[in-house]
């Protein structure tokens, strides 16, 4: 049996959309093993509502992509999912099934696959980099989709550096959110999102996490999304008030992440608090940066 320890992952950082990702230590494990015929997959009764268990199983997709491509076939197939990435909330919870369905295609067939051509087909599936890659290979990555191949460069974060992610109690698809924004963007809209991705990224990696409030703002994508974010405003602004480094809109939503460096109880308890008398549900939690990416267990 393979086992793949997956993580969770936000991408975009604010202005870096479509590039940017980091990696979380928050992990959905996929189990796979070859049987004699037919496709079983088991996927947790709490989320048999929303996962199909057949042949449309988005991890089983990227296994077959990955079979197909190198032309081997097991006569059947198990898959066991055991979940903790919440589904469509901007966590990476699709880009997890596309990483670890690979991976475990990969090994099941002793790695017919280089990490690099797992990256590429990976990358291509999910539509972008900015979760398959922190998925993959874990910290801050920045990547670029060419036309065969996938350039990266990967960041270990600083351990002081955790992420509060405010996670409403509902799903937002990339599609929809994706169908929000314009075809083209202001040359000035561009230009104040390459200078921030750049200030951020080194900010990050030199811990001068002073620079985040500005460096995680966005012209390109949140402006067009937020007003399907409920509480946007009230909660963004309350989390600078008191004290978090930035703050951004993870993935395409409809999560809220902000920075945390070092001593972060009071705000995560104030940040509860506030969220407490908001008629929206959220769940609230502190999450470290998984700098190791996927593993095979
Ligand atoms: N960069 C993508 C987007 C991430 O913002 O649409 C989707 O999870």
């Amino acid at each position: 049996m393979i086992r793949v320890k997956v993580p969770a992952t936000t991408a975009n950082i604010g202005p870096g959309f479509d590039s940017l990702g980091i990696a979380l230590q928050l992990y959905n494990i996929i189990e796979v093993e070859e049987i004699n015929f037919g496709l079983e997959i088991n996927v947790p009764v709490e989320d048999q509502k929303y996962i199909e268990s057949n042949e449309h199983n988005l991890v089983y997709q990227a296994m077959k992509q990955l079979f197909d491509a190198v032309n081997i076939h097991p006569q059947g197939l198990r898959i066991n999912l055991i979940n903790n990435i919440p589904l469509a909330r901007g966590l990476g919870s699709s880009a997890a099934c596309i990483a670890g369905g690979l991976v475990a295609a990969n090994k099941l067939l002793n790695d017919p696959l280089k990490k690099e051509e797992i990256m590429y087909l990976a990358a291509t599936m999910d539509g972008h980099t900015d979760n398959i890659l922190p998925a993959l290979v874990g910290g801050l990555t920045v990547g670029c989709l060419l036309e065969n191949e996938v350039k990266y460069v990967k960041m270990n974060l600083p351990p002081q550096l955790k992420l509060l992610a405010i996670i409403p109690d509902f799903h937002f698809s990339t599609k929809k959110a994706r169908s929000l924004l314009p075809q083209n963007v202001p040359v000035e809209d561009a230009v104040f999102n390459i200078s921030r991705v750049g200030l951020l990224v080194a900010s990050l990696v030199t811990a001068h996490f002073e620079n985040l409030s500005e460096a995680t703002k966005d012209k390109i994508h949140q402006p067009y999304r937020k007003d399907f974010i409920p509480n946007w405003e009230e909660i963004t602004s309350k989390l600078i008030k008191i004290g978090v480094k930035g703050c951004f809109l993870s993935g395409s939503g409809p999560t809220i992440m902000g920075i945390l460096d070092g001593d972060y109880k009071n705000i995560e308890n104030e940040m509860v608090k506030f969220l407490s008398h908001l008629e929206q549900r959220y769940k609230v939690t502190v999450l470290d940066v998984c700098n190791q990416g996927l593993e095979v267990l």
